[in-house]
């Protein structure tokens, strides 16, 4: 018997519940949701011929027009009328186009001697050989001695999920060219640097309250060289440098040499998308230590910047708020401006450190290394913009030394919230049911900034029994609203051909995707999180979720903007289970509206060929009348997620 109170409002549920958390990792940025067709179009990978097949005379030059990006290629002649020098895109992973969509090539160049030339452009299918090759192409005539931008559209007559582009050169002259490009014209929003519209629409459809970016351990780099700097990642794309991805190197066994940011999506972007999502930006920046995976003893050079240089970091930080949300006409607010967005961002969170350690005695010795820097962030962050809520984090686990030493220290350092990270197996998730319960209320607020139900031994992909254990679990967040303030389920994006881990919320190709069963529980939950959590008891203790209550998780809120009292109940058991929900408030019967996530296969998951295999379902139910209560008398299957929505 569930027994909720809708008589009594408690503590409101925040407008940040329940967000997204993106990283470039698993192709999350280039190769997915940035829509650049080209990799390395730059040439600034180390080797600059990544990504490209090159023939002829074709070299590499490094006094380009832009000088964070200098390389380019130069196209000569080869002696022979009927040898062209040609280069060749491999794209990520190949180059997903669809037929009767219309592609925007661009490309920088001259013609360093003077003069004109052509320059012709396919894209091509290397699968098919002869006639049908070539799927479209164009042309582009060049002039003159100075760089300029040049631009076509291609228009292939069919799909094609591999695709590459090919620029070949005139014969007779040498031809400079610079930052190759192709995007679709129908990106989301059709902004020109542009989001893949698939993916970005997926991520709207969740309803995110709130939007932590850009990472993650890409945050921290392999080494400081690395770190995400945001400043790179903003003005002209052209003018971007390239860095390195941290997942360049995993720790899954899974090796992609050419794996790197372009920062094409970087932070104005970031913001950009946040405004479009309805989300609080959350940007999270390097605190001066880089990730410790990699390099656990902080002294060494490269990974540990000293105290008395972290100035440097923290200006980063201060100049990031202006940003967002300084006036048109100071310094970083015009760059901003410059871009196209004159207002602020309104920029309220600020994330400092991802996932950092402090090392007492037991555990080398080393000191407070995190919580040292992260005080001087905050003295310097708090003094210029005391509105800015800062958060900091407790490690890389939600249990343990680290997590015990820096949870408290959170609290001395009086951090508005702070990051915890869990990525956790099928026990972990049925017996933390209750792990906000017990939570200090006069500390930093909570924010679940990564989790996953990650499955023991063999399991350890996107299946149907994880996802239902998360949504178990998410009842517990729901629960404590008072102090779960954002929550962020991780990674958000995987590549099907350049994953690093999994699970995932998202995955795609080069031309489809699809939702796992975890995205439709963040989304039922961000779509149904209401506005003020409502007591909810089971068997007339006090909460849900514990052993003893048949595998039942249970949590309900009313929902002011509906007036709905929406209950969710997640059966993890074995067997069909009579439920029995009493509505104290409501007396009335009714019908009410219901959303069921079932399914018989645990090991089950939805794919690119069966994207619907899983999804949640609509349906009714009956309220009967009561004399002190309404009640909902149910039969919830086995390994089951409803959500009974029921209007007052
Ligand atoms: O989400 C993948 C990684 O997990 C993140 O980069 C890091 O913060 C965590 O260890």
């Amino acid at each position: 018997v569930l027994d909720v109170n809708t008589k009594k409002l408690g503590a409101p549920v925040q407008p940040t519940m329940y967000g997204i958390f993106f990283e470039d990792i698993n192709y999350a940025a280039d190769g997915g949701l940035y829509a650049e067709l080209v990799m390395n179009r730059s040439f600034e990978y180390p080797n600059h011929f990544a990504g490209w097949d090159v023939s002829g005379n074709v070299t590499i030059k490094d006094d380009g027009p832009f000088e964070r990006n200098p390389h380019y290629v130069r196209m000569a002649p080869t002696g022979h009328g009927d040898k062209h020098s040609m280069i060749e895109n491999r794209g990520f992973f190949g180059m997903g186009v669809k037929g009767g969509q219309e592609y925007r090539l661009s490309l920088w160049a001259r013609v360093p001697d003077g003069g004109k030339a052509k320059l012709w452009i396919d894209l091509v299918d290397n699968a098919t050989m002869g006639e049908d090759q070539k799927l479209c192409n164009a042309g582009v005539e060049v002039s003159g001695s100075e760089w300029k931008k040049y631009t076509a559209t291609l228009k292939p007559k069919t799909t094609f999920a591999k695709a590459h582009l090919r620029v070949w050169a005139d014969s007779k002259v040498t031809t400079d060219v610079e930052h190759v490009s192709l995007f679709p014209t129908d990106t989301w929003k059709g902004r020109e640097n542009g989001m893949r519209k698939d993916l970005a629409q997926a991520l709207f459809d969740m309803h995110p309250g709130v939007f932590r970016f850009p990472g993650g351990c890409i945050v921290e780099g392999t080494d400081l060289a690395t770190r995400y700097q945001w400043k790179n990642t903003v003005g002209p794309v052209e003018n971007r440098p390239l860095n390195e991805n941290r997942w360049h190197y995993t720790f899954t066994n899974r090796y992609f040499p050419d794996y790197y940011q372009s920062y094409g999506l970087g932070f104005f972007e970031f913001f950009q998308l946040c405004e479009d999502f309805g989300s609080e930006a959350l940007p999270v920046i390097s605190c001066g230590l880089s990730c410790q995976f990699q390099n656990p003893d902080p002294t060494k050079p490269g990974v540990h910047v000293a105290l008395e240089d972290l100035e440097p970091y923290i200006q980063d930080a201060l100049d990031l708020i202006e940003f967002a949300n300084g006036p048109a006409d100071s310094k970083w607010g015009k760059v901003r401006a410059e871009m196209g967005h004159p207002e602020p961002f309104n920029l309220k969170y600020l994330g400092v450190g991802n996932e950092q350690w402090d090392y007492d005695e037991a555990h080398g010795g080393f000191g407070p290394v995190f919580t040292a820097r992260l005080k001087k962030f905050s003295d310097a962050i708090r003094k210029k913009y005391p509105n800015i809520k800062l958060i900091g984090t407790t490690g890389p686990n939600s249990e343990g030394w680290d997590f015990d030493l820096l949870q408290p220290r959170m609290k001395e350092l009086k951090v508005d919230l702070y990051d915890e990270h869990y990525y956790r197996n099928e026990e972990w998730f049925l017996s933390h049911g209750l792990r906000y319960d017990s939570y200090d209320r006069k500390g930093p607020k909570v924010f679940a900034g990564e989790y996953a139900c990650h499955g023991s031994n063999k399991h350890k992909w996107n299946h149907y029994y994880t996802s239902l254990l998360e949504a178990a679990h998410m009842t517990g967040i729901e629960r404590n609203a008072d102090i779960v303030h954002m929550a962020t389920y991780a990674p958000l994006f995987a590549h099907v051909e350049g994953w690093q881990w999994r699970p995932d919320a998202i995955w795609y190709d080069n031309l489809r995707m699809f939702k796992s069963v975890s995205y439709y529980v963040q989304q039922l939950y961000a779509m149904n999180k209401g506005t003020n959590v409502l007591k909810l008891t089971m068997d007339k203790k006090p909460v849900a979720g514990q052993p003893g209550q048949d595998g039942l998780f249970a949590s309900s809120v009313w929902d002011a903007a509906t007036g709905e009292v929406i209950v969710k109940v997640v059966n993890t058991g074995d067997q069909t289970q009579p439920v029995s929900i009493q509505l104290q408030g409501i007396k009335g019967a009714r019908t009410a509206n219901t959303i069921t996530l079932c399914h018989d296969g645990m090991d089950d998951e939805n794919t690119l060929d069966q994207p619907e295999k899983i999804i949640p379902q609509p349906g009714t139910c009956q309220v009967e009348a009561g004399k002190q209560a309404a009640v909902i008398n149910d039969n919830l299957p086995a390994k089951s997620f409803r959500i009974y929505k029921i209007k007052k």
